[in-house]
């Protein structure tokens, strides 16, 4: 953080005496406006629910330009990473802060290829589940439950614990929602077979069974491997922003990461991929490409509570770079696989083409996000519709971990414990019961 020679003075309108503010700036991006001591010195809080224009830490992991609709993963454009590397450089750069030579990328990769076996009695875990439990509902179980089992790795402030906790997570998250997958088609889990890539040992673990050998396709290996990459790390998105309050208390790590999939869960963040499919299928349902206009019309009308999932963004004002990537892995894996003229996604176009030309997205700068095309890509290569936030979840660990170390890294850090406006009842006596 760099000193800016421009202050922010404060004034009040009642005489109140003047505060100076010092400004920082980062490498790029909006300055920020320090305000540590302002109740300190005024008595007053600053009030931005929902943090709109709040920033809660620095970091070096992550930059969003909003406007520009860019996105760096420790400088380097999501653009060349999605084409030019796989997700353990990408786990690597985002942990360690630079992507890895040959030899670091074949070691990292064998430290979490020897991970990926869970403690064999987590299985008992999911027979207390219903067979129709939402997968994120299992995840967020399961990953809360490796707390109780990987004690030499609980103690967040010890660097070597959550170095081991960050592999242990990363190489962990797939084989329990794989895990949770099973439990609800009630088939046998499939155990990690580490002579396959990160994606591969996933799908195998997905779609094997005890009864035949698993071929992992390299179009579904390498689809699957973007989209990690493109879900890897946001910034400080709503369930990132979890972890590290929640880390914040000194919590161990796996109950951090475990707030994030609780956090991710909602339909407004990482559920939207699945929102967003339903929201699809109950278009072509209602007649299509036909019915487009029928359906924006409820979007645009308030009272309908109808949103256009996928759609929209906190941060982008602009196209998301990565709905942009995510687009290119649909038209390709759908080519591949001989699906090119997939109703959803011929569906997903036409929404597209014609918000983008609405002025009601236009006016409010909406456009696709990461999620409006993340759950065709998935649905095409065979993930059913409601293990679409889980895989989300199990990308974006990486960097909710990197993140959290961050936070921890930085002597700075104390307990997240955001203050409040009170606009409730004042001070009042309690009566007896007999005259309230
Ligand atoms: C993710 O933060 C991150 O980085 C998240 C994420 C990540 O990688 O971690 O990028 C992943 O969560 C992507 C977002 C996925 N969510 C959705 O696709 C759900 C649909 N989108 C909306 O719910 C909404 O756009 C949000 C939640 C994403 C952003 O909400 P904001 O920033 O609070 O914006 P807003 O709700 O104030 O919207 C501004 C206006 C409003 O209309 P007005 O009151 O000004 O008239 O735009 C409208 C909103 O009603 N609007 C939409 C809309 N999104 C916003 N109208 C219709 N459809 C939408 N999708």
């Amino acid at each position: 953080m760099t000193p800016s020679d421009v202050k922010a003075t404060l004034s009040f309108s009642d005489g109140s005496p003047n505060m100076d503010l010092p400004i920082y700036k980062g490498t790029v991006g909006p300055d920020v406006i320090d305000i540590r001591k302002l109740y300190g010195q005024t008595g007053k809080f600053t009030y931005d629910p929902g943090f709109l224009s709040t920033a809660s830490c620095n970091s070096t992991i992550t930059y969003i330009d909003g406007d520009k609709g860019e996105l760096l993963y420790r400088g380097y454009p999501i653009e060349q990473l999605a084409v030019g590397c796989d997700y353990m450089e990408t786990c690597h750069l985002l942990l360690y802060g630079d992507l890895p030579n040959a030899e670091q990328k074949a070691s990292f990769t064998a430290r979490v290829t020897n991970h990926t076996m869970v403690n064999e009695q987590m299985q008992f875990f999911l027979r207390g589940f219903r067979r129709d439990a939402h997968p994120m509902a299992v995840l967020t179980g399961l990953v809360g439950a490796l707390s109780a089992f990987y004690h030499d790795s609980t103690d967040i402030n010890n660097p070597e614990h959550r170095e081991i906790a960050a592999i242990r997570l990363i190489a962990k998250m797939p084989t329990l929602v794989a895990m949770a997958y099973k439990y609800t088609v009630g088939q046998p889990y499939i155990y990690p077979k580490n002579d396959l890539s990160y994606a591969g040992n996933f799908m195998r673990m997905m779609f094997a069974t005890p009864c035949e050998e698993y071929k992992v396709s390299p179009v579904i290996e390498r689809a699957l491997d973007r989209i990690f990459i493109l879900h890897a790390d946001h910034e400080q998105n709503a369930s990132t922003s979890t972890v590290r309050l929640c880390g914040s208390s000194g919590t161990n790590p796996f109950a951090a990461i475990a707030a994030g999939v609780a956090c991710l869960w909602g339909p407004a963040h990482g559920g939207a991929n699945e929102a967003c499919l339903n929201m699809l299928g109950d278009i072509q349902k209602m007649g299509g490409v036909a019915k487009v206009g029928e359906f924006m019309n409820q979007v645009k009308d308030k009272n309908s509570g109808v949103k256009l999932m996928g759609f929209g963004h906190r941060v982008y004002k602009n196209y998301d770079p990565r709905a942009k990537l995510m687009r290119e892995t649909c038209y390709e894996v759908l080519n591949e696989l001989g699906l090119q003229n997939d109703p959803l996604f011929k569906l997903a176009m036409e929404l597209e083409k014609i918000a983008l030309e609405d002025d009601y997205f236009v006016a409010r700068k909406l456009y696709p996000n990461v999620d409006f095309y993340s759950g065709i890509v998935q649905r095409a290569i065979g993930i059913p519709v409601p293990l679409f936030t889980a895989i989300f979840a199990l990308a974006r660990t990486v960097g909710w971990i990197a993140q959290l170390n961050e936070m921890i890294g930085d002597p700075e850090y104390k307990i997240g414990r955001p203050r409040q406006l009170f606009v409730g009842s004042p001070t009042r006596d309690v009566k007896p019961i007999g005259q309230r």
